[in-house]
């Protein structure tokens, strides 16, 4: 069912107050295709009555069904697996050896979708680095969408998902099998506080970060959006933390106070030093 573009431009609109998200013109095939399911879900019969229902009732629970609609949460365990190989073999040896007196450490990830980064990540700290065992390590992970959040905090994955990334030996050690599916063991998902934030509106209080996860949520901003979050970043990573972009993302243009590292592939950010 074809959007027309009065209720194209409503929705845009209202997908951009509350998330930052951009739908330029060209995405009403996007529009239609995420929200048709809805449609469907609330028996509204047309995108069209959708918009009308949302009109009526501008702080009902619909909008945030729009919103969280319009999310793209694709992730996949290790993803873009270069991230991870440097994480492993520069970035955590070298922050693990500049905090060996404070024994601790702090991550965020900023855009957890279904929580496969912050659980692949999680897995790399204890497969890899087992001194951390006994270190404090302060790791929270957020999304906008509530659903994503559940599924972060629930730690259950389909067959589909495991084949995506994650490999044979961590699947045996990290997840235990509930019927069908995969569910991360309780000693990893209690590690990692997962909480809401809208990257786009106020961010709660964090203490300074040694490392910073926002993968793949900046290219549905603005340049003014993109600017505003590197600029929170910058305050909140520690001098000498870091910071990891996706592959199609970079702080070139958008903040020169950041530098990106020379590892193949990373997206791996610092502050420029000195
Ligand atoms: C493509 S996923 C990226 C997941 C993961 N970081 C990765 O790279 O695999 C993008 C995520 O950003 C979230 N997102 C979109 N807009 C957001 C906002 N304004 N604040 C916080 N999260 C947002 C979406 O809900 C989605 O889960």
């Amino acid at each position: 069912m074809a959007i027309n573009p009065t209720d194209f431009d409503f929705i845009s609109k209202i997908v951009r107050e509350q998330s930052a998200i951009v739908l330029e013109k060209g995405k009403e095939y996007l529009v239609e295709s995420r929200l048709m399911p809805l449609v469907h879900q609330e028996k509204l019969e047309s995108l069209e009555n959708l918009v009308k229902q949302i009109k009526m009732k501008p702080r009902g629970t619909l909008k945030d069904a729009v919103i969280e609609a319009m999310t793209t949460n694709e992730t996949s365990f290790y993803r873009d697996i270069h991230p991870f190989e440097t994480l492993k073999n520069a970035i955590l040896p070298e922050l693990i050896e500049k905090r060996k007196t404070q024994k601790e450490l702090s991550i965020w990830c900023g855009a957890s979708s279904s929580g496969q980064e912050p659980y692949s990540l999680i897995m790399l700290l204890k497969n890899s680095f087992p001194q951390l065992n006994i270190w404090k390590t302060n790791f929270s992970a957020s999304d906008i969408s509530n659903q994503m959040l559940n599924r972060c905090k629930s730690g259950i994955y389909s067959q589909l998902e495991i084949n995506r990334g994650l490999p044979a030996p961590l699947m045996v050690k990290y997840f235990e099998r509930i019927g069908t599916e995969w569910q991360v063991k309780e000693e990893l998902r209690k590690m990692i506080q997962f909480r809401i934030i809208n990257l786009s509106e106020a961010w709660p209080m964090m203490a300074p970060l040694d490392l910073i996860m926002m993968r793949n949520v900046l290219i549905y901003f603005d340049v003014e959006m993109k600017k505003n979050i590197l600029g929170r970043i910058r305050k909140l990573l520690k001098p000498d933390g870091y910071l990891f972009l996706g592959a199609a993302e970079t702080t070139l243009n958008l903040d020169e106070n950041f530098e990106r590292m020379p590892f193949k592939q990373s997206g791996c950010y610092r502050l420029k030093q000195g």
